[in-house]
């Protein structure tokens, strides 16, 4: 795993859930969506919120944490 340097003040909001991984991304697959692929935001940073803009990248590097999105996939 590369270095990680927190910026000062920032905070990581995932103490122990999985912190062997990189990031913690979970899938969900449903008969019944409109797209074949909605990513929602975990990290509470989005723009977006409850959809994941990608926000957790910045918040990753910043605090050190490792939160991804719940990722709801088409069957
Ligand atoms: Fe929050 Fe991606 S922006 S998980």
């Amino acid at each position: 795993r590369s270095m990680v340097v927190k910026a000062e003040g920032a905070q990581a909001i995932n103490p122990e859930i999985r912190k062997t991984e990189d990031k913690v991304v979970d899938s969900v697959v449903v008969s019944e969506l409109s797209k074949p692929l909605t990513p929602y935001c975990r990290c509470w940073r989005s723009g977006t919120f409850p959809l994941c803009d990608g926000s957790h990248v910045k918040h990753n590097k910043a605090t050190g944490d490792n939160v991804g999105p719940l990722l709801l996939k088409k069957q």
